[in-house]
This record gives C-alpha cells, structure tokens and sequence, in this order.
C-alpha cells in the first residue's frame, strides 16, 4: 500500500484511539516513523495538525456532554469542558466548575474567573491564547439544587477519578509545554503528590503521562480572594512561567 495512505490511515486510528478510548491510552503526539522509501530512509512526522487539535477536541467534548460517569451529570445545567487555543502552550487547570460556569458552560466565568483573567493580563497573555480547564467538567453541589448560590462543595475522591481522563485526554490533544495547576485539587491529580499546595507551589513537576510537559502549582484563584496576601506568590510562580515560556 501507498506510504501516504498507510500514513493517514495510521493517524486515523491513532485518533480513535484517543477521542473513543479504545484499549486505553494511547500516546499519539508526536510519533516519528522511519519509512525505507527505496534507497531512501525518510522520517514521517504524525504531529497533529491544529485542525486535527480542534476535531478532536469537538469529538471529546461531545463524549463531556454524554458522560454519565457520576451523579454530578443529574443537577449540572451545562458541563464545563474547558475553551481556548488548541495549540496551546500553557494550560491553566482549576478544580471544577461553580455556579457561574455552570450557567455558562465556561471555565472561570465568576469571581475567581475574573481574577485568573487579570493574571493572564498581567502576563502580556489573553484567555484565547492559553487553555483553561478543570479537573471536574460538572458542578459539585452540597444541596442537589443548580439554582442555590453558596452551594458549591469540593468535587469527592470519585468524582475526580471519574472525570480525570478527560483531562488527560485534552492534555494529550493539546500538548502544551506547560501546565499551571490552580490549587490543590488540580496539583494532586496531575502530580499524584498529596502535600499541602503551600509546599508544593513554585516547584515545577514533570507530567506523570508526558514528561516533556511540565506542571507548576500555584494557589487558586480563590484562594487568593479570601487572602490577598498570597498573591506575591502567584505572581512569583507566574515569572517562573514566563522564563519558561519565553525560553521555548
Ligand atoms: N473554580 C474552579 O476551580 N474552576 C472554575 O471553572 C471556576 C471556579
């Protein structure tokens, strides 16, 4: 068979692969093949495309919208996928969606939203050239009733284990270079490291799945409205991301 054909048809599965989760996990991006061309030895790169970024991006989200993993799916109004650049170079990952985004469908939309979206200004950054997301795609809420203010709660041990392949599937999609996990929640599922956030931000981590993507942990925006005192801490993981960033 034609090498071009074979090629497609392999990035084809690869894809499959990654939006249907067909024996598992699969790592896609990048794959280099050597391919003996006649005399020739040429080296075919399967880097995804932004178009391909976005296709499959499309299909997991739908997959979000379907999802029945856990009970969070029977009082969301919308679930929060996450938005941004597919090509993203740096992720922001939170916990999970609150009243607002779940009215939304959108990640960071409330207070706490509005202070990230500063953040990311502050960093010479806007919301559409990074990605944000959450480990959780549903809100968590103590009373079973979406229209009740004050009503959010941290999402359970099973509903994270639930939800994380998402997470794992959209960094896969993405590939950033790096990954700013926002509070503990997010720290803990991405580095598999249970210490307090206080210890563990400011130190950079390799992904436990990608080595070449690095995660820093930093407070949660939350965090940060209840004690403004902490903010010369994010700020300070911040240039840490913007040295790494400008040096790639
Ligand atoms: N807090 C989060 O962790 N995520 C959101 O999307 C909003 C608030």
């Amino acid at each position: 068979m034609d090498n071009e054909i074979i090629s497609i048809l392999k990035k084809f599965v690869q894809q499959q692969k990654t939006v249907f989760g067909i024996d598992g996990y699969y790592g896609i991006f990048p794959l280099k093949k050597e391919l003996k061309v006649g005399k020739e030895i040429q080296t075919y790169n399967f880097t995804s495309s932004v178009k391909d970024k976005v296709w499959l991006l499309k299909n997991l989200n739908l997959q979000v919208h379907q999802c029945k993993n856990c009970p969070l799916y029977t009082t969301r109004i919308k679930p929060v996928f996450g938005e941004g650049n597919p090509d993203a170079k740096l992720m922001f990952i939170g916990e999970a969606p609150g009243y607002e985004e779940d009215r939304q469908g959108k990640p960071f939309v409330g207070k706490a939203g509005e202070l990230l979206t500063k953040i990311i200004m502050a960093m010479k950054l806007s919301r559409q050239e990074v990605y944000i997301s959450n480990v959780v795609k549903c809100h968590p809420v103590k009373i079973p009733d979406p229209n009740l203010r004050n009503n959010d709660r941290p999402p359970s041990e099973e509903e994270i284990n639930q939800c994380l392949p998402y997470l794992q599937q959209q960094i896969e999609i993405i590939q950033p270079k790096i990954i700013c996990c926002l509070g503990a929640i997010a720290t803990k599922a991405l580095t598999k490291t249970d210490q307090p956030i206080s210890l563990l931000r400011g130190k950079v981590f390799k992904y436990y799945k990608n080595e070449n993507i690095l995660i820093v942990p930093t407070y949660h925006p939350s965090a940060l409205l209840r004690n403004p005192k902490l903010k010369p801490d994010v700020w300070q993981d911040m240039k840490l991301i913007m040295k790494y960033l400008n040096s790639i």
